[in-house]
């Protein structure tokens, strides 16, 4: 059996599209092939910028190629359903930027797919892979604060609102804040607490300083009369062991700091502060305060994507299981139907809970193109020390 190269098939070609670009071709086992995106010249920048042989006209006829192996959607949140489902059904495995969808009935959708196609799925929760989160995870997992039963888990900024039509429209993005930054510092919170198994939300989500006429972002120039997304939400999650994690995530908020990215988990035996990563404790009537100390390695938007294509090609469970994704999806949207209700809202009846400390698997994966055996490399050494994190959003 001749071996070759993962090949990908990215569609999408805007901000965001760059960083995943480097991520891929920095991998030696994988190359891109070819790019889409609606606006043609956006599609033939990058695929000059990074070298990817063909520019695709559509998505369709992206996904409809046989040589394609991975799809990466890079594109607005509304579009994520849609392309995942077609390129799983079409064989191939699917990364998506997060949010995975928009509704737990979408994700629920998508995993049916992967399942059905016996290919893999997963969310480019790049933050899973940050320095800071891989040291708290590791020391979590070796060092148990004991029972977590309360958590606060923020991302706010002060005047940091995307002004991009897939981010200030409800009908691309789905939502504001609470969908866009709420996903990446709920899914880490929840990573970290090992804890994925919510049972109920109560929150509000609120359009309060982005429409005023003396709005302003750092971020480009804000449609004030047509942007129908939240610049703010905060709510209160229940889970099935009886813990509770507040969440606040906003563009815009008038605090003092010009972003705010926290989590606290506090446990029986010890607290644990993110991304300072700081434990305390206490021992014989004193406390005791620790700081872990890491190295700067792999950028995390890279490390992701390198995770997925170890996954798909060692034929491994993905490390963002969508059953999780499925979980945290589950909250934000049940945060906006809490915001039109006023009621906390019960996420019990979504999906079935996920049994604590398996991964869901979605495969065995299929190579798809034909009698191809992927290449496997063994696993890489952290070798990139750059400090060049591109920031979440
Ligand atoms: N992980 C992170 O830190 C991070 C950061 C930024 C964005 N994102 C996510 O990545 C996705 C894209 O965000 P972005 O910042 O690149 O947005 P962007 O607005 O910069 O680019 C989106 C691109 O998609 C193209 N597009 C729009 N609709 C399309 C369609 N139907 N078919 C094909 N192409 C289409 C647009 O022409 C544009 O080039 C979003 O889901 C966003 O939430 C994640």
């Amino acid at each position: 059996m001749k071996e070759r190269k993962l090949r990908i098939g990215m569609i999408g070609a805007g901000g965001i599209s760059g960083t995943h670009c480097q991520g891929w071709t920095k991998l030696d086992d994988c190359e891109l092939v070819a790019i889409t995106d609606i606006n043609p010249s956006a599609s033939a920048h990058r695929a000059q910028e990074f070298s990817i042989p063909s520019v695709e006209a559509s998505a369709e006829k992206l996904i409809a190629r046989k040589d394609i192996d991975a799809v990466d959607i890079v594109v607005p949140n509304h579009y994520h359903r849609t392309y995942a489902i077609a390129a799983m059904n079409s064989g191939k495995h699917v990364l998506c930027e997060k949010p995975l969808a928009l509704t737990c009935k979408d994700v629920l959708a998508m995993i049916a797919a992967g399942e059905k196609n016996r290919v893999k799925l997963m969310a480019a929760q790049h933050m899973r892979y940050q320095d800071d989160t891989l040291a708290m995870k590791d020391y979590i997992t070796n060092n148990p604060p004991g029972d977590i039963y309360y958590a606060r888990a923020w991302y706010n900024r002060r005047r940091q609102l995307p002004c991009r039509a897939g981010f200030m429209y409800m009908k691309n993005s789905g939502g504001g804040c609470c969908i866009d930054v709420g996903v990446h510092i709920l899914d880490t919170a929840m990573y970290l607490m090992d804890n994925f198994e919510p049972v109920s939300v109560s929150g509000i989500s609120l359009l309060k300083l982005a429409r005023r006429s003396d709005a302003w972002s750092e971020w480009g120039t804000i449609d004030k009369q047509n942007i129908d997304v939240e610049d703010f939400a905060a709510g209160m999650v229940r889970f099935a062991n009886g813990a509770a994690l507040s969440l606040e995530c906003s563009f815009m908020l008038n605090q003092k700091s010009r972003a705010t990215h926290k989590i606290d988990l506090f446990g029986t035996e010890a607290g644990i502060s993110w991304p300072k990563c700081e434990i305390y404790s206490s021992m014989n009537n004193r406390f005791v305060d620790t700081r872990i100390e890491y190295l700067t390695g792999y950028p995390a938007h890279h490390a992701v994507i390198r995770a997925f294509a170890e996954a798909v090609m060692g034929n491994t469970d993905v490390p963002v299981p969508p059953h999780q994704s499925l979980k945290v999806i589950a909250i934000l949207e049940g945060l906006y139907k809490s915001q039109k209700t006023g009621k906390e809202v019960s996420l019990a009846k979504r999906d079935k809970p996920v049994r604590k400390g398996k991964h869901i698997t979605v495969s065995p994966a299929r190579p798809a193109a034909g009698n191809i055996a992927l290449r496997v490399s063994p696993p890489r050494a952290r070798q990139d020390r750059t400090r060049n994190r591109p920031s979440a959003g």
